[in-house]
């Protein structure tokens, strides 16, 4: 693989995603976009660079998915799906009592996991039969993904990484070699290929904005910026949630962290971008 071709393919990745590549073993990039050259037919990634240098969309979108990392998991670092429960939620429900309203986003959701065990926190509250009215959101861009996330199919494996046999009769259904998430849980959420680099203008008012394990892969320009616009789109006393490796210190002056709620960061109203341009 040319080097010309690895530096071509990271400078599209960074411009698409806001991703840096920092694996650029020729191994590494030729076992990611195998699947990529077998469906768009090129012998080799300096085909496939060449045509890309025309600029075909598809070819673009397909080699940025296939770069980027897609690894989750059910209740991903429980402690903070048991803080979410048992400290962030009962809060909001609190504060929220008197509009019955709750807006949860999912920011890169990949397969759909992380969404998922939040609505399962959230079905054993039974919130709609109380009069709540709860958005849950997810979002991810890659196409493919949202589509998985969508069908809420998932291989006993997966299943099994995260979710207790409880969970699991109440919300999966056994289908041969795979487990589908039942329908009462994905009919409460809204999917929707969404690149974090793009305008949140169809968003407001969000209460909890989980953006984990995301953020650690870009640079850092593109991460100070989606922490400002995140900022913009959350209620002053909402909440940002963080991968385990990702902090706003040094990135962005909107929120601080959580005391002894590791992963959590609070919004600072008199830093917010509306605040400052209101
Ligand atoms: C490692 S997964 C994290 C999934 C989940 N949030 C978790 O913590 O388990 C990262 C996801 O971010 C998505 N992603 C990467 N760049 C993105 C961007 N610019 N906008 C939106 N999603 C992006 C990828 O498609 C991938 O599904």
């Amino acid at each position: 693989m040319r080097t010309e071709d690895v530096a071509y393919l990271a400078q599209m990745l960074r411009r698409r995603c806001g991703i840096l590549l920092t694996q650029s073993k020729p191994k590494f990039i030729e076992g990611r976009l195998a699947p990529v050259m077998r469906r768009f037919g090129f012998k080799d990634v300096s085909a496939l660079v060449a045509e890309l240098r025309h600029g075909r969309d598809a070819l673009g979108r397909a080699v940025s998915e296939a770069l980027t990392t897609n690894e989750s998991s059910f209740f991903r670092d429980p402690d903070v799906f048991a803080a979410f429960r048992d400290s962030v939620l009962p809060a909001l429900l609190t504060r929220r009592q008197s509009v019955k309203r709750l807006r949860i986003w999912s920011a890169a959701c990949a397969a759909g996991q992380e969404v998922y065990s939040i609505a399962m926190i959230l079905d054993d509250l039974k919130l709609s039969s109380r009069g709540w009215s709860v958005d849950l959101i997810a979002s991810d861009l890659s196409a493919d993904m949202i589509a998985r996330a969508e069908q809420g199919v998932y291989s006993h494996f997966e299943v099994q990484r995260g979710i207790p046999p409880d969970r699991f009769v109440a919300h999966f259904l056994e289908e041969g070699a795979h487990c589908r998430v039942s329908e009462r849980l994905r009919r409460m959420v809204t999917f929707r290929t969404f690149n974090l680099l793009d305008s949140f203008g169809w968003l407001e008012d969000v209460d909890i904005v989980f953006c984990r394990n995301v953020l650690m892969y870009f640079e850092p320009r593109a991460k100070a910026a989606v922490l400002d616009k995140l900022a913009e789109v959350m209620l002053p006393d909402g909440y940002l949630v963080l991968g385990r490796v990702e902090t706003t210190k040094g990135l962005s002056d909107c929120f601080r962290p959580l005391p002894d709620m590791p992963g959590f960061y609070a919004p600072i109203a008199a830093a917010l971008p509306r605040a400052a341009a209101g």
